[in-house]
């Protein structure tokens, strides 16, 4: 990636900051074209980038500028961009609020996950009007350095993704912490039930990787085959579990929309 814009993170000593920061050395980005910035004392690792207090001078030392602090951070961040392209990874900011605030039309919002600290994020992400082709192949390779992602149409569709995609390894938990207690209550022992628990996300994320398979047609293969599995398949959803995660990600998208500050807050 020697060829790559300089970079410069907004946040870079955060969680998804660092992890992206990371994952672009590791992928071959000289870490000296890159520019980290954080409030604090900077943290040790990365050494060779360039941290700095200073957003502004982040940003005139950049040709890509990644906002990554937290939505309730964002009136803090003060820069112009004058007009480079500037990628958002913040929940709830708009495209239109963030390209008044840092002076440029070329704007992207991107909503990547924690899996991106081991290189295997999903990333969504929406483009502003004026974003060039040569800016989008940018975009695709700074988030392929730290997994996969696609760009989405709308606006909206980041603001629902941000409660899907966005939450990572929430939901896959979710479901683990429920088989641990329910093997614990059936007498199994807690390490024995969290060893089986992360074995099957470990497993399910390693074959469909490999097999690319659609999980619709996984599930209806072992509801055909009549067995064990489809047994629990069917009376988890007469349950409600298809309800229940529905009600969950609309819960999700409401608390999305409400991160979008109001007019006046910055
Ligand atoms: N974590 C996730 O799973 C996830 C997933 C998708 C999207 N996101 C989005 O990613 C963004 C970052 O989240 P995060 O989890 O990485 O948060 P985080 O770990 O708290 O990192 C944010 C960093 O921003 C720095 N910061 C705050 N204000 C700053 C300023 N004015 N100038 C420079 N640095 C500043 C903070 O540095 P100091 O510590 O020095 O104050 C902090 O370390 C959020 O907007 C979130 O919505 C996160």
């Amino acid at each position: 990636m020697e060829d790559f814009p300089r970079i410069g993170i907004v946040g870079g000593n955060g969680w998804i900051g660092g992890a992206l920061a990371r994952a672009l050395v590791a992928a071959g980005l000289p870490a000296a074209r890159l520019t980290l910035s954080c409030r604090s004392v900077p943290p040790g690792w990365l050494p060779d980038a360039r941290w700095t207090h200073d957003n502004q001078a982040l940003a005139d030392a950049s040709d890509v500028i990644v906002l990554s602090v937290r939505p309730q951070d964002w009136g803090t961040v003060a820069l112009s961009a004058a007009d480079k392209l500037v990628v958002s990874v913040m929940a709830g900011i708009p495209l239109a609020d963030i390209a008044t605030a840092v002076v440029s039309a070329r704007v992207v919002r991107a909503l990547p996950n924690a899996a991106a600290d081991v290189g295997a994020a999903y990333t969504p992400w929406c483009a502003s009007a004026a974003v060039t082709e040569a800016d989008r192949a940018v975009v695709q390779r700074l988030f392929g350095t730290c997994g996969t992602g696609d760009e989405v149409p709308r606006e909206v569709d980041i603001d629902y993704m941000t409660g899907c995609s966005g939450t990572g390894p929430a939901y896959p938990a979710l479901l683990a912490a429920a088989l641990i207690a329910d093997a614990v209550a059936h007498g199994l022992p807690e390490a024995v039930a969290r060893r089986a628990a992360v074995g099957i996300l470990v497993g399910t994320g390693r074959l469909f990787e490999r097999s690319g398979e659609d999980p619709a047609d996984t599930v209806a293969a072992f509801v055909d085959y009549r067995g064990v599995t489809a047994a629990a398949i069917e009376a988890m959803r007469a349950a409600g579990f298809d309800a229940a995660v529905s009600a969950g990600l609309a819960a999700a998208l409401v608390k999305s929309e409400a991160l979008r500050p109001a007019k006046d807050a910055r």
